[in-house]
């Protein structure tokens, strides 16, 4: 650790990030423990500590290994898992399995099976089907499953049309009308095992304003209320998803959690007041906002190309195979040329990957001082849905991931090797 050292290379959570990419090779995805436990606190103090009844799940599809679930378990958050594998990962870390909500817009009978045989706390039923799976498996193991129902509200979140989705023609969640949502919540109801708790919505991910949420809330407890005068059901939770936005450029208008959870507590609060309604337990679900901010990935600069009078290219040793969050939503980041923080900027450089492929570019015209093969770069708020959407698109190993923290640096995930590539190939001649 090199604290107190009077460089002009860039810090990143106490560490001097040159060194650490000389040290473990680049790309290198490198994590800040203390970031990611200090929005576990603000969860803690801002919306557990300050409404009762409340649970926040950490949406693991933002970064999810063995060592994130003991973190997030000792912060007193569940996980929100979309996949036998995600479960998995959370099974084999030991974490409390009556913490995990299990969400999937087409999961496996087998899926279920693992979900229902480890007692995970909550299924998050996404089609009617579900609910035959479920009392089936749950007959065969004599096991009561805690259900939530999950709809799509109709609301449109404005965000990139990829990841919005809590509008009525989405893929996932049960459709609002009438008549399906009364069959669904029927075949719950009679079902001996299974225990409809509430609804779940998700309207989609990096929000920056809170009226999406209010409408849904206004929506769902709408449902609540017709739900009791119909079926005498009393829903006793609601999650409301997660989508709060984070800082990735100054285009990013940053709001607090709080901006977001006090007005969901209110929309509900009022809510139950007009319509005569207990409070549900509210469950909220970040993933992004917990752990993109807290880490970067670092790179080494290799071809740079200047285009006399078009555009400079500094292409780096990575790119959309860690990061295809560019390529994939035309998604903008900020960077530093790490090894030379200290100087101003005066030229552009486009940051382009590696990959065989023209739409592999990190960042457009960044403003940079003079770029060379061997300078480090730095690409900031990369903690989320990097690692995890990470592919080896042209056979390009995954990067290591290393967890900073005030005890030290500790490598959680290896880096990949040319071997790893192999490892499940059969030559059948
Ligand atoms: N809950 C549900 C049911 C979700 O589908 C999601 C995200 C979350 C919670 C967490 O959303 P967050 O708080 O992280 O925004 N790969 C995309 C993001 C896809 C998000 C899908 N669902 C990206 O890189 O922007």
């Amino acid at each position: 650790m090199n604290k107190m050292k009077q460089t002009n290379n860039y810090m990143f959570a106490g560490y001097d990030t040159v060194e650490l990419a000389k040290k473990y090779g680049t790309p290198l995805y490198v994590l800040s423990e203390e970031s990611i436990r200090s929005r576990c606190k603000e969860i803690s103090t801002d919306f557990l500590g300050k409404y009762e009844n409340s649970k926040a799940v950490y949406a693991s599809k933002a970064f999810l290994t063995m060592t994130m679930c003991k973190i997030i378990e000792s912060e007193g958050l569940g996980l929100d898992v979309v996949s036998g594998g995600e479960l998995y990962t959370a099974i084999k870390a030991g974490f409390p399995m009556d913490r995990i909500m299990f969400h999937g817009n087409n999961k496996s009978y087998d899926e279920l099976e693992m979900a229902i045989n480890n007692e995970v706390g909550r299924i998050v039923v996404d089609h009617i089907d579900e609910l035959y799976f479920i009392e089936e498996i749950g007959a065969r193991m004599d096991k009561t499953v805690k259900i939530l129902i999950r709809v799509a509200p109709g609301v449109e979140g404005h965000t990139h049309k990829y990841i919005t989705t809590g509008q009525k023609d989405s893929k996932f969640g049960i459709p609002l009308d009438k008549v399906t949502i009364d069959e669904a919540v029927s075949k719950a109801i009679a079902s001996k095992h299974i225990e409809l708790m509430g609804f779940h919505f998700h309207i989609g991910s990096n929000l920056f304003e809170n009226d999406s949420y209010v409408a849904a809330v206004k929506t769902i407890m709408n449902l609540y209320k017709r739900l009791k005068d119909d079926f005498n059901f009393v829903a006793k939770e609601l999650n409301t998803g997660g989508g709060f936005g984070i800082y990735y450029t100054e285009k990013d208008c940053v709001k607090p959690l709080k901006y977001f959870t006090d007005a969901i507590m209110k929309a509900i609060y009022d809510c139950c007041q007009e319509l005569d309604l207990d409070m549900p337990g509210v469950i909220i679900e970040p993933g992004r906002w917990i752990v993109g901010e807290a880490g970067i990935t670092l790179y080494t600069v290799g071809a740079v190309k200047e285009i006399p009078g078009i555009r400079t290219y500094a292409s780096v040793d990575g790119g959309l195979p860690d990061n295809p969050r560019p390529a994939l939503y035309s998604a903008e980041y900020k960077a530093v040329v790490a090894n030379k923080y200290g100087l101003k900027p005066d030229r552009l450089a486009t940051i382009a990957g590696r990959c065989c492929e023209t739409g592999d570019i990190l960042i457009w015209d960044l403003e940079v001082p003079e770029i060379k093969r061997g300078d480090i770069l730095a690409v900031l708020s990369t903690g989320a849905y990097n690692y995890s959407m990470a592919n080896n698109y042209n056979r390009i190993p995954r990067p290591a991931v290393l967890l900073l923290s005030k005890d030290g640096e500790k490598v959680i995930v290896e880096r990949e090797t040319y071997e790893d590539l192999l490892r499940k190939e059969v030559v059948p001649f």
